[in-house]
């Protein structure tokens, strides 16, 4: 006669012996409480806890049991796991709190350190000047072009319509490379990318040209031997003196402020006809009660830079048909439009090389 098997032999099933189960259970507390941070107790828990775990597998064990032996092998087996659980969490608190502590000690700021000492380079203004107009100039569409600062004596002069007699040719403006007979010239404007550009491009042509040049003056308060312009030359099919206007309109007024603008006095230049010298409103007065004003002198203008519509000689040098296209161009100061934009009264500390003034004005985006 066979019937259900009522005895509940625990050798059968070793793992949930009642003895067994302490000594899972107290491994695993032990354990716990021995856990010293968070990563050990993370390891403590997949032993003792995890899905291998010896409370685990005996768990799984239960199903094999008879029914009758199931109950008490269960809560035996839900007990222990109850308390390695709770033991679990008990720690996770405590060990939890003194990461924390530990962490605002270690990751604590010290500021009574002394601090760094060694002194942060910055950008040169003139760079960031130079930059800036360039960029007022990308915006429009316009192009940047360059070219050597030593030159060819036909392309600084000839090609410009400054014939051989002029008198920026003589020894007192123009540095002369030797030997003579090679006609090589430190620039002494960047009007020669004028005449670089149309020779290598063909119109339409939209360019700016930021770039040192030289010239044999004294230095002082307000000359250097060695300073920076910027050219603009555009040339195109029907271009006039009013585009010229509104472009310098618009780059006065971005360099120095809203509603600045520009007036042109009748000039000569020999590389453009007509010419002007072209003066931005004072940026301080903007010219209401100019008498009291230091930056321009009671003038209520500044002198900037020389412009004109691109003489037809110049365009026939540089092989463009004057019948068929014409042009502007400009040339600025751009030590001179940094000395007024920042009201500086002597440009020497531009080329110097004090970190101070750099570090004054050459952190300006
Ligand atoms: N190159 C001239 C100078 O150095 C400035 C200048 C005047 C440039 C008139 C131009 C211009 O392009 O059209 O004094």
């Amino acid at each position: 006669m066979s019937g259900p098997n009522t005895d509940y032999d625990p050798v059968e099933v070793t793992p949930l012996k009642a003895e067994e189960v302490e000594a899972a259970r107290d491994a695993a507390i032990g354990a716990i409480s021995a856990a010293a941070d968070l990563e050990q107790l993370k390891q403590v828990r997949i032993e003792h806890a995890g899905d291998r775990s010896p409370l685990a597998l005996a768990n799984r064990e239960i199903g094999a049991l008879p029914p009758q032996a199931r109950k008490e092998a269960g809560q035996r087996i839900g007990q222990a796991r109850g308390a390695v659980n709770q033991a679990l969490a008990a720690r996770l608190a405590v060990l939890e709190v003194e990461h924390e502590d530990r962490m605002l000690v270690e990751e604590t700021v010290d500021v009574t350190r002394p601090v760094d000492r060694t002194p942060r380079g910055s950008r040169h203004p003139l760079t960031l000047q130079s930059e800036l107009i360039a960029d007022l100039f990308v915006a429009m569409g316009w192009e940047i072009a360059e070219g050597p600062v030593v030159e060819a004596e036909w392309l600084n002069f000839d090609a410009l319509n400054l014939g051989p007699d002029h008198p920026a040719r003589t020894m007192q403006d123009t540095f002369w490379v030797e030997p003579a007979e090679h006609h090589v010239v430190l620039r002494t404007q960047t009007s020669p990318v004028q005449a670089r550009t149309m020779l290598t491009r063909t119109p339409p042509i939209y360019v700016v040209c930021p770039g040192r040049v030289f010239r044999t003056d004294e230095y002082d308060a307000t000359h250097s031997p060695m300073f920076h312009q910027v050219e603009g030359l555009v040339v195109d099919r029907g271009i006039s003196m009013a585009h010229l206007k509104g472009t310098l309109d618009h780059f006065a007024g971005q360099l120095f402020g809203e509603g600045i603008d520009t007036r042109f006095r009748p000039s000569y230049f020999p590389f453009t006809e007509p010419s002007a010298e072209v003066d931005v409103r004072c940026f301080v007065c903007r010219g209401v009660d100019a008498d009291q004003c230091r930056t321009c002198r009671g003038e209520g203008w500044i002198e900037w830079g020389g412009c004109g519509v691109v003489n037809p000689r110049v365009l026939v040098a540089c092989g463009v048909d004057p019948e068929e296209f014409s042009g502007f161009a400009f040339g600025m100061g751009i030590d001179r439009s940094f000395m007024f934009r920042h009201q500086l009264g002597d440009l020497r500390p531009l080329f110097e090389g004090d970190v101070r003034f750099s570090a004054a004005f050459g952190t300006e985006i």
